[in-house]
Order: structure tokens, then sequence, then C-alpha cells
């Protein structure tokens, strides 16, 4: 009977454990999962990393509360990104970096240190350039996975959506800073911070 079921068998074998079909259909479709699960792992390192030294620009901004809520959401997004792909590099045989030192030197993003004079207008061109690598990382990994990665390309095109957001927020608040001038976003503050309404994993407990 299930020999008439076309989906019911495929080039794994029943009861094989040490493929994924959710691998395997990447492959068969012109993907190549090693490929983008390296990837992956260096796009995750980046949010990674810029979640970390966010923390220090935020900081940073002391006394502009404004400019430091808006940092603390693309952090927290941030966060989420990396949340939300995690689980896909080991659905793709992958793993993480056993040491964090690794992991962070693959991160495909420059490290967004503070800057020598932590100026507003100084922190917010380093949160600008930050927001723009993590655009073309993620609409590469959209292009890479549009056609043979559904899983990967929906991550993505989520993550890409909020690193848009994010990058018009920060040219808002440095057009204003540094150079007086409107230049709007059109957005209004997240309903909590780091909402990430396009990239929020599961929310199993408070602090995913
Ligand atoms: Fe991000
Ligand atoms: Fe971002």
């Amino acid at each position: 009977m299930s020999d008439e079921k076309r989906h019911g068998s495929g080039s794994v074998q029943p009861g094989d454990t040490s493929k994924r079909v959710g691998a395997e259909v990447v492959r068969e479709r012109g993907g190549d999962p090693e490929e983008i699960r390296e990837k992956l792992i260096d796009a995750i390192g980046a949010e990674f990393t810029t979640y970390y030294y966010y923390t220090n620009l935020r900081c940073f901004l002391a006394g502009e509360e404004d400019l430091k809520e808006i940092t603390e959401d693309a952090r927290l997004e941030d966060r989420a990104h990396f949340e939300l792909v995690m689980p896909r590099v080991f659905e793709l045989g992958g793993q993480l970096p056993n040491d964090i030192r690794d992991f962070a030197d693959r991160a495909s993003c420059p490290d967004a240190y503070l800057p020598d004079d932590p100026t507003p207008t100084n922190i917010l061109e380093t949160l600008l350039e930050a927001e723009r690598c993590a655009i073309r990382t993620w609409a590469e990994v959209c292009d890479m996975t549009r056609d043979c990665d559904p899983r990967t390309y929906d991550m993505a095109q989520r993550i890409y959506n909020e690193e848009v957001d994010h990058e018009a927020w920060f040219i808002e608040l440095l057009s204003r800073e540094r150079d007086g001038e409107a230049n709007p976003a059109g957005h209004f503050v997240r309903g909590e911070p780091g909402e990430a309404p396009y990239s929020t994993n599961n929310r199993m407990n408070d602090s995913a």
C-alpha cells in the first residue's frame, strides 16, 4: 500500500538517522546544505557579536534616552536573530564552534567597536554601518536559499525585514543628530524592547 505513496520513500533509507530529509531535499533542489550551513554560522556569528558590541554602544549613549531605546531594540533583535537561526545550523548537520573566539573571528560583519571618541554621532555611524552589513548578509542568504531551501529562506527574509527597519531607524537618528535633518523612518517604537515582530523564535520562556 505504502508503495503507492510517492512521498513515502526517497533518498534517505527508512530509519537512517545519519541523514536528514530536511537537508537532502535542499540538495535535490540544487542547493548545497553544507555551504548554506557554514554561511549561517558566519551570519549568526555576526548577530551574536553585534549583540555584544551593541551593549557597550548603548551604554555609552548615556543620557540620550531615545537613542538608547532604539539601540536596545536593535540589540535584542540581533540576539533574536541568533536564536532563530541557531537550530537550523544543527538541522543542516553543523554545530556551533566550540570556542567562542573562533565563532567571533568568522562573523560575517566587522566588530562594532566603541568609537575612540564615543559621541552620539560617532556611535550612530557605527550602528548604521553594522546594520548595513547585516542587510547585505541576509540578502545573500535569501539569494542562496530562495529556490531550494524554504525553511532557511523564511528565516533569512524575516531577519532581513528587521535589518532594513534597523537601518531606517539609524538613518533617522543620525540625520537628526549629525546633520540636523529630518529623515524619517516612518516608524514608531516596538511594543516591547526587542519585540522582533518578524523573527522572534518560539517563546518557550521569557529569555528567548
Ligand atoms: Fe540582526
Ligand atoms: Fe540589526
